[in-house]
């Protein structure tokens, strides 16, 4: 059939995530690792906010870069957190994560710019990459010291005369790579001396096991840096669902962000933004209770995963996924789709994050971990079965 679409339309295709889950979805006692979150539904403080601001009648438009009493409770959130002073108009909040990455990849690339992805990593920020019609390159993590670790040098070197964004996540999902702040300096520095956006994928900044929050780059990084950090409610505060993040850019676009934030789908709901701000002002007992829970659940992860023959598992340090290689096997999808079928577990199969890691699955732990010990059982006895 000849297409009236463009080349790159067609050949969008689907996560290994989605794949997999599509499949399992519904399924009958399935355990469902596969998506990035926990399977508690968002805590009461945050519903109620939401649910009263609903009630009061906040259905109308409202500021396309987000509500101003938003972005001053964002403003005071990182400011006490990192112990900074940023600037009020970097801040912006458009409907998820996902979109703040999607925005990031527009502001900065056009079709032919390379972009270097550390990886393994997030799919989805390669499929926005492709879409906006990079030429894409990775460089790998690796695992050292029972921990995974990254070579900053390398991946410097890495970098070509027409790389125009760095795409880096810490904590990182799928590894849990957690990036210093030695090497952040090193990497900032790097990127104002060669002109490179550094986009840092902040998301999981308070998945850390070992304190309060990841090191940021906001923590060091000036005004000006070609930086732009992308963050969001989703998973600190388990609101998945809610779809909205944040995003804080060099300072002197308010303009160009307003424009940005209004045409991608003009700022996030109301009432959600309303119960965001519940969970900045009143939720860090929340975030440190969930953090505590997915502790907990990470402890039992370590355990089972870390103690079979076939699992070659390094401990994750931040985020909530178990990234292991599993030894015997060549398809990760299919070995995915026959442990979904044959033991109802539901996991990433590892290719979908990045050459490399065709031996690799993800898993997602952030679940209670009387389920989690027995989701993990079901994979090993699969394991010993098969
Ligand atoms: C690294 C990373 N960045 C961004 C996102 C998107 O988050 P959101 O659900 O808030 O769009 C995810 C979601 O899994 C993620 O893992």
């Amino acid at each position: 059939m000849k297409t009236i679409f463009p080349e790159n339309f067609e050949d969008l295709e689907r996560s290994g995530i989605g794949k997999i889950a599509v499949q399992g979805l519904g399924m009958e006692g399935v355990y469902p690792l596969w998506f990035g979150e926990g399977s508690e539904p968002t805590p009461k403080l945050i519903r109620d906010a939401a649910v009263a601001a609903l009630d009061a009648g906040e259905t109308f438009y409202n500021i396309p870069r987000g509500r101003p009493d938003l972005r001053a409770a964002l403003k005071t959130y990182n400011d006490t957190i990192y112990g900074i002073d940023l600037h009020p108009d970097r801040i912006h909040v458009p409907a998820s994560t996902m979109l703040t990455v999607m925005i990031a990849t527009h502001m900065v690339i056009r079709p032919g710019d390379h972009a270097l992805i550390v990886t393994p990593h997030w799919p989805n920020v390669e499929m926005a990459l492709k879409w906006a019609g990079a030429e894409i390159g990775h460089f790998r993590q690796h695992a050292e010291d029972g921990k995974w670790a990254l070579n900053v040098s390398g991946l410097m070197d890495a970098c070509l005369a027409h790389t125009k964004m760095i795409y880096l996540n810490s904590p990182c999902n799928p590894t849990g790579y957690v990036m210093e702040r030695p090497d952040q300096e090193k990497l900032l520095d790097f990127c104002r001396d060669r002109g490179i956006v550094l986009v840092s994928d902040e998301v999981y900044h308070r998945s850390v096991y070992d304190r309060n929050s990841a090191p940021s780059f906001l923590e060091f990084a000036g005004d000006d840096d070609p930086l732009i950090v992308v963050n969001g409610f989703s998973k600190g505060w388990a609101m998945t669902g809610w779809r909205l993040g944040w995003m804080v850019t060099p300072k002197g676009y308010e303009e160009q962000m307003a424009v940005l934030c209004e045409i991608y789908n003009t700022g996030g709901p109301s009432f959600v933004q309303i119960g965001a701000i519940a969970a900045l002002e009143k939720g860090e007992g929340v975030v440190h209770d969930l953090r505590q829970g997915y502790a907990e659940s990470l402890a039992v992860a370590n355990d089972i995963l870390g103690n079979h023959r076939r699992v070659d598992h390094t401990a994750p340090e931040g985020a909530f996924y178990a990234f292991p290689r599993i030894k015997g096997i060549r398809d990760g999808l299919a070995f995915a789709e026959g442990l979904l079928i044959d033991a109802k577990v539901g996991v990433a199969p590892g290719y979908t994050f990045g050459p490399g890691n065709q031996t690799h699955v993800r898993m997602c732990f952030a679940m209670k971990t009387d389920k989690l010990e027995q989701a993990l059982r079901a994979f090993t006895h699969y394991l010993d079965t098969h």
